[in-house]
C-alpha cells in the first residue's frame, strides 16, 4: 500500500490547481484546496465532488491549508507570488514546498530578478523548506482531463531528497517525472512554458506540453 500523504496547493482555486487536485484525490491524496478565501476553496471542493468519488478532498484558507499538509504546490499567477511566499513563510517551514510558477508578462516569460520563480522562493524560504521546481510544463486542460495522458514533468532542485519524494508525487498523478537538475536550471524549464505558450496559440491548442525521448522508454 502506498503511504498515505498531503498536498496542500496555494491558489488552488485556479486553473492549474483545480486540475492537479481532482488528479491527486483519484490516487487517494489527502489535498487541501488553498485560497485567498477559504468560502471560495469550499465551493471549488463541491464542484469537484461529481468528477472526484474517491479521496479526501478538502476546502481552507492558504494559511491552514498549508498548516495541515506535508507537501504544499504554490499555484498562483506570478504577480502574487514572492507575497504570498512570504506571507506563508512561517508555515512552510518543515514542509516541501512544490513551485509551480512560471515568470510571465502579458503572456511573455521573463527571468525575474532572482534568476527563475523558483530561486525567489528559495530566497525568501531562507532554508525552512526545500523547495523543488515542477509541473511548469504541464497542460492544466490534460491534467483536467482523467482520460488525457500527460506530458513529462521536469523536476528541479537542490535538495536530492525533496526532488524524489516529489517525483514519486507525480507518478501518482499518471504523468513521468525527470530530476532535472539544481534549483539553478529552474530559469529554463520555468521558461520553455513560454514556448509552449506560444506553440498553443500558434497551433490553436490547450495541449502543449514536453516529452522527454530516449531516457527511460
Ligand atoms: N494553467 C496552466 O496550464 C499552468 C501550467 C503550468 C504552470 N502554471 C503556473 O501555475 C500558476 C497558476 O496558474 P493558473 O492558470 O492556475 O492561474 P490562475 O487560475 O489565474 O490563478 C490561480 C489562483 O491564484 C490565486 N491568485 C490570483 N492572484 C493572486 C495573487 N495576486 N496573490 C495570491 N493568490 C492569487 C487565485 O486564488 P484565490 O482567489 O482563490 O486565492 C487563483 O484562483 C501560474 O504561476 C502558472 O504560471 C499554470
Amino acid at each position: 500500500m502506498e503511504k498515505e500523504i498531503s498536498v496542500a496547493i496555494v491558489g488552488g482555486t485556479g486553473n492549474l490547481g483545480t486540475a492537479l487536485a481532482a488528479r491527486l484525490a483519484a490516487p487517494g491524496v489527502r489535498v487541501l484546496i488553498g485560497s485567498r478565501d477559504p468560502e471560495k476553496a469550499k465551493a471549488v471542493v463541491e464542484s469537484l465532488k461529481p468528477k472526484v468519488t474517491q479521496g479526501r478532498l478538502e476546502g481552507r484558507g492558504n494559511q491552514e491549508a498549508v498548516t495541515e499538509a506535508e507537501f504544499v504546490v504554490i499555484a498562483v499567477p506570478y504577480e502574487g507570488h514572492a507575497k504570498i511566499v512570504a506571507d506563508l513563510k512561517g508555515q512552510l517551514a518543515g514542509k516541501t514546498v512544490i513551485d509551480t510558477v512560471v515568470p510571465l508578462q502579458k503572456g511573455r516569460p521573463f527571468v525575474p530578478p532572482a534568476g527563475s520563480a523558483l530561486l525567489e522562493a528559495q530566497k525568501i524560504i531562507e532554508g525552512e523548506a526545500p523547495v523543488v521546481g515542477a509541473l511548469h510544463n504541464i497542460s492544466a486542460a490534460d491534467l483536467g482531463d482523467a482520460e488525457a495522458s500527460l506530458g513529462d514533468v521536469l523536476v528541479c532542485g537542490d535538495s536530492e531528497a525533496a526532488k524524489q519524494s516529489v517525483m514519486e508525487i507525480i507518478r501518482r498523478i499518471g504523468a513521468r517525472a525527470f530530476d532535472a537538475g539544481p534549483a539553478a536550471n529552474a530559469y529554463v524549464v520555468e521558461g520553455l512554458t513560454g514556448v509552449l505558450i506560444y506553440l498553443n496559440r500558434k497551433y490553436k491548442s490547450k495541449h502543449g506540453s514536453v516529452k522527454i525521448t530516449g531516457i527511460g522508454e
